[in-house]
């Protein structure tokens, strides 16, 4: 199916999200849509999938202009969209929520959407379970069988909204076979992401958005450094490594032992150092999670000792370890580190130290506006949280974090987040390293982010952790072996 767009405008209140967009998608083509953060890629994809309606503008499909109301529209007329924040229903089993959208009244017998489900999951060498519970699937499984269902609705053009975000490197793999076969059926594929790598691999052409405006397209063999001219409208590099000098021992962990019903890692000692950034490498349940957790006192250990600043934390509750300095950011914004549906300024009134009982909101909004100001969030204090970018998001969480922490452990500080906005992110936080002497424990996916930025590192391979690794003694290739499980060394063999 062929997509047309034509001078497509949407705003928002004041911020123009899409400004005159006028792109043509071929069918059998994957189409990359790539910009930087905020630049209106999800709320083009939304326009062109029924959740928003454009302001003016013009959808043609095949030819035949259209008119989209809602989603159930848009997937009448064959345009499914797999969404940023998934939308799904975790406690409903995989069947069921199989079966979500099929037309009412079709008396559609249960035992033949299970075959349907699961030929459909054959096709694409994905493995569903009809029966389990969407909850205990992975992120790259739920987004299997939102395919699955698209597909089986009658999906003839399928968008994918920053799909890799939070999954793994094997489940990548998948998805990009998946998507490369949908294509060569003939149907029509848009991608969006801001990894320039995605577009390379993947995609046949792609067009990029900065500001709400179409900046131009682009076609293999991609020129990179343009086209993050073209996403940022100049040149952006991450500069050269910085080491900061390290003061004493913020975070002591003793011998420590964590669980849980899938990993299980033990023998950890490890002394953090003041300024220190330390990062956590290996595949996503591999119990990095874990551990950081165990140094917020989010998780009871169940061998060892944790110690900050020289006090023994072990068993303490979360409470007493941000008494220390210690804070946590979490990887699932909107379900754990935000609340939606409140605004920008409530979030920094719940995170602000509170002097007395009575809120000052004039002080409140104060600080809301210079937050907003220093972290370069595109949004304003009455903006509901979940109304800002994805990116815009991560940047609110870390604007909500107090000055002067001990410890910052953080899950995938900048995962959602364009390649400026990483950059502008870690200035931020190594600029806590050298002046309030805050040390870092972080994870993340992204091996060229862990090793540009951490003093030391930790490789998690199968429920074992690695002896500390410096990371100027290693490399990109290296470390993803290590991950792999090749050449990897325990601690526990290390140390005899
Ligand atoms: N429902 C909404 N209400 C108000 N403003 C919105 C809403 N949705 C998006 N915006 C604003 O529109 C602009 C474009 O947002 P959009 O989500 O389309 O960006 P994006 O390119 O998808 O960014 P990211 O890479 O961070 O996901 C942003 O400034 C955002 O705050
Ligand atoms: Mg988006």
């Amino acid at each position: 199916m062929e997509i047309q767009l034509r001078h497509i405008h949407k705003t928002f209140g004041p911020v123009h999200a899409n400004d005159d967009i006028t792109l043509t998608i071929p069918s059998g083509a994957i189409q990359g849509l790539l910009g930087e953060n905020g630049a209106g890629k999800s709320t083009l994809m939304k326009v062109l999938s029924g959740y928003f309606h454009p302001d003016a503008g013009e959808i043609l499909l095949d030819g035949q202009p259209v008119t989209i109301h809602s989603p159930a529209d848009a997937l009448r007329l064959g345009i499914g969209m797999l969404h940023q924040d998934p939308l799904d229903f975790p406690p409903m089993k995989v069947l069921d929520n199989f079966m979500v959208g099929y037309p009412k009244g079709l008396g559609l017998p249960r035992a033949e959407a299970r075959q349907a489900l699961l030929d459909l999951a054959a096709q694409f060498g994905f493995s569903l379970d009809p029966d389990a519970y969407v909850g205990s699937l992975t992120v790259g499984e739920r987004q299997q069988l939102e395919i699955v269902r698209l597909l089986w609705l009658g999906a003839k053009a399928l968008i994918f909204d920053e799909p890799t975000t939070g999954i793994s490197a094997q489940q990548k793999e998948k998805l990009f076979a998946a998507l490369r076969r949908l294509a060569a059926e003939g149907k029509t594929v848009i991608f969006v992401t801001h990894k320039l790598e995605e577009v390379e691999m993947l995609c046949d052409r792609v067009a990029v958005l900065r500001a709400g405006r179409l900046v131009g397209e682009a076609f293999p063999p991609y020129d990179l450094d343009q086209l993050v001219r073209m996403m940022f409208g100049k040149a952006v590099s991450k500069g050269e490594r910085v080491n900061t000098a390290l003061g004493k021992p913020v975070l002591e962990i003793k011998n420590l032992a964590v669980e849980d019903v899938r990993v299980r890692i033990q023998g950890v000692d490890l002394t953090v150092r003041e300024g220190e950034v330390i990062g956590l490498a290996g595949m996503e349940g591999s119990g990095q999670r874990h551990l950081l957790r165990a140094c917020a006192g989010l998780v009871r250990p169940v061998d060892g000792e944790i110690w900050i600043d020289g006090h023994n934390l072990t068993g303490k509750s979360y409470h007493e370890f941000m008494r220390r300095g210690v804070a946590y950011v979490p990887a699932a914004r909107l379900e754990e580190g935000l609340v939606p549906t409140l605004t920008l300024l409530e979030h920094m009134i719940l995170a602000g130290e509170q002097k007395g009982l009575i809120i000052d909101r004039q002080a409140a909004l104060q600080r809301t506006h210079e937050r907003i100001q220093t972290f370069s969030i595109r949004g304003r204090p009455h903006s509901p949280i979940e109304s800002l970018s994805g990116g815009n998001q991560q940047r609110a969480l870390l604007a909500l974090l107090r000055p002067g922490l001990r410890l910052l452990l953080m899950e995938h500080p900048t995962r959602g987040l364009d390649m400026e906005s990483a950059i502008w992110v870690w200035d931020t936080l190594k600029r806590r390293c050298r002046e309030e002497r805050t040390a870092i424990f972080f994870m993340s996916s992204d091996l060229e982010e862990i090793l540009h930025y951490s003093d030391r590192i930790l490789v998690f391979f199968s429920g074992q952790v690695s002896e500390p690794i410096p990371a100027q003694e290693t490399d990109v290739e290296h470390l993803g072996q290590l991950i792999g499980g090749r050449g990897f060394q325990p601690v526990q063999e290390a140390t005899p």
